[in-house]
Parts: structure tokens; sequence; C-alpha cells
């Protein structure tokens, strides 16, 4: 039974909300990841009963069984996206269709059921309407909506799960690197690789991640914030970054690797080609190498380079390391079309430009 486009929750609010009180001083200064509001909302699959039991509950620990498929084979995908205030009280969701049909793509690639496009809206509605206080209004923060999807049956043979749970999260956070953080350290190692033809790269699977972080841990070594990942076979094509997009600025032209199958299809990447012709900057899609990334820096003609993503916005790169070498980009300031670009983004997110692509994707009303 697929539920009907309508999807019709059972609601449980929590018995005591937080004071107002509480409430702000929990999103002062949100830490991105540390501060998850009061509600989730949740459905489930099995292939009997196909979707069904959309709930919204208080956040609560999970139980689950020891030997779920998602915790043992890493059968699990999420999404991250992010709902603003705008400037009438309503809120909307940045680009949430786009979201819904790669989480769809997601599912499809580690052969999951893929949750219906109604469904999802439907749910980031019922849970933007329970958590609606925690919306925040401060220029600088947003409400970072986290859907996961994971496998539940209780067996560990080797195959594909039978048994789905859906769960969203929300949290308020500031702007990932935090608001008005200097221009971040990449390093760009050889020892690890991210994603290979024929993997997972282009799907937003948790091993994804789990497999990159002792690449980060090496990063951190080397006094960077980020990695920069190269492709698998020859380790010198750069693809993308642990949780964002390249861009890598020649003045007023935009260079970026193109979508070959193991890079993330970022919602934010895709933005900037739209936006950065608007704004009369052209923008290229080809293949960019390690060596031509460093030449650049040192002969001058790369400007600027930056990083894009839901949590990071448009985030500009000041340094690139490697194991020989370390090179500034630009003054290693943060430069002007990445600002420009910023800028665009964040007024069509905020409500503040007019959204001739329809981005906005309204969650819920004025304020009553
Ligand atoms: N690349 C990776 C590996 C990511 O995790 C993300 C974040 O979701 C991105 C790129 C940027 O994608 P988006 O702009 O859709 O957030
Ligand atoms: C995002 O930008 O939404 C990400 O998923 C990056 C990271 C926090 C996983």
């Amino acid at each position: 039974m697929v539920l009907p486009a309508t999807t019709s929750w059972t609601r449980t609010t929590v018995r005591h909300r937080i004071s107002d009180d509480e409430l702000a001083a929990r999103t002062a200064r949100p830490a991105f990841g540390e501060v998850l509001t009061e509600h989730m909302v949740s459905a489930r699959w099995s292939a009997e009963r196909g979707w069904h039991d959309a709930e919204v509950l208080p956040y609560a620990p999970l139980t689950m069984d020891p030997a779920m498929v998602g915790l043992h084979y890493g059968q699990v995908v999420f999404e991250g996206m992010k709902a603003y205030r705008q400037p009438d009280g309503s809120i909307a969701a940045f680009r949430a269709v786009d979201h819904a049909r790669r989480f769809q793509r997601s599912a499809a690639r580690l052969a999951m059921p893929e949750p219906p496009v109604e469904l999802f809206l439907s749910a980031l509605t019922e849970l933007v309407a329970a958590d609606r206080r925690w919306v925040p209004s401060a220029e600088s923060q947003s409400l970072y909506l986290r859907p996961i999807l994971y496998a539940v049956d209780p067996c560990l043979a080797l195959r594909p799960g039978a048994q789905y749970r859906l769960l969203i999260l929300a949290m308020v956070t500031e702007t990932f690197f935090g608001e008005g953080a200097p221009p971040v350290s990449v390093w760009a190692g050889s020892r690890y690789a991210r994603a290979a033809n024929g993997g997972t790269g282009e799907a937003k699977c948790a091993g994804n991640y789990a497999g990159g972080f002792v690449a980060q841990v090496e990063a951190a070594e080397h006094g960077c914030q980020q990695v920069v990942w190269l492709d698998a076979a020859e380790h010198r094509w750069v693809e993308e970054m642990g949780g964002m997009n390249i861009f890598l600025c020649y003045g007023d032209q935009l260079v970026t690797p193109p979508l070959s199958g193991t890079l993330l299809p970022g919602i934010t990447r895709a933005s900037v080609l739209t936006l950065a012709p608007e704004l009369g900057l052209t923008v290229v899609e080809r293949k960019v190498s390690l060596e031509e990334w460093q030449a650049a820096c040192r002969d001058g003609s790369l400007t600027e380079a930056f990083a894009c993503g839901t949590a990071a916005v448009i985030t500009s790169i000041g340094r690139l390391v490697t194991e020989s070498d370390t090179d500034t980009i630009g003054d290693g300031n943060p430069g002007p079309v990445a600002n420009r670009l910023r800028a665009t983004l964040t007024g069509l997110q905020r409500g503040l430009a007019a959204d001739p692509h329809g981005w906005r994707q309204q969650l819920a009303g004025p304020d009553s």
C-alpha cells in the first residue's frame, strides 16, 4: 500500500516543551550538528505494506535490533537540506524536491525502496509544524533537515533488507565552518580514495562518510579543515571534498569537475551553475588536475576557489596543501566571486529576492 499524496500522520508531541529562555540559550551559538529540535518524523516500509506508520514523535533514542541490517551492512542513505525563516514569518525549504529526488536515487543505488516525493515533502511539513518555534530568524542561522533511511530487518543474511525506516531530524545551525569563518585550508593526499567507478560515490550513503574520516584526521594533522578527494585511479583529478563540491575561479570564469559518477551531484553546485551566468560569470564543467590547481596558484591565474554545499553554503578555500607543497589561493582571503554568489544564494534562500527558478518550497505559512 503506497501512502496517498495526502499522507495521514499520527502526531505525538513532547509533553513539556522547553521554555523560551532555554530555547534561546540552546540556539544562541549552534555549532553544526549539536542543537537538535524536540521532534522527529518517522515512517516505515515493508515489502508487504509499502510505506506506512507515518508519525511525528518526540525526539528520543531509538530501540533497534542488534542484528539490524543497516547497522551491520551499512544499508543507510541520508540527505541534508535547509529550511529558512522568510521575511513574512513563513518557512521555506530550499530545493526540497531536488533533495527528495536525490534521496530516491541514493536509495535505489543501495537497493532500498525510494521514498515518494509527496511523502518526503509531507514529512518535512509535519516536522516544521511540530518544531516551528525552532526555525531561527537570525540571518546567520537556518534549520538543517536530515532525512535518513535505513534497513531494520533483524537478520545477518547478506542481502538487502525487506523492512526500512525513514526518519527526519532537524537541527538549528550556523554554517558548517561558523559564521564569518576565514577561508578553509584543504588537504589533497594520495593515500586514500573516496569513490571509484561503479561505486557509491554519487549516492549519499553513510559508508562514504565513514570511509572518509581517516583522511579527515590526516588532513587535520596537516593543519587542514577539509579533504580534497582525487580520483581513485590516478590520484590526479580533483573530484570534491568531504561534504562539498569545488569551484575554481579564473577571474570571471568558474571551473568545476564534471559529474563523473564518483562525486555527489550537489544541489548547491547545481544552483551555482545556474546563478553564475545570471551574474555575468561563465561556468565550465571540465576535469581539473591537482597539478593544474597548484600551477594556477603559482602563476596567479587562479583568483579564487570555493567549496559549496548545503551545510557549508559557499566557503572560500585559502590554502591547498599536499605531501610536498603548500599553495595560497589568490591572496588567501575570500574573493569577490564567492562573496557575490553567497549573497545571491542566501538572498534567495531567505526570501530576500525573487525566486525565478521555483527553488523555495513553502513548508509553513506566516505566523498567525
Ligand atoms: N559532496 C558531498 C560528499 C556532500 O556530502 C555534499 C553535501 O551534501 C555535497 C557534495 C554538496 O551537496 P549539496 O549542495 O546538495 O548539499
Ligand atoms: C550537507 O551539506 O548537507 C552535508 O551533508 C555535509 C555533511 C555535514 C555530511
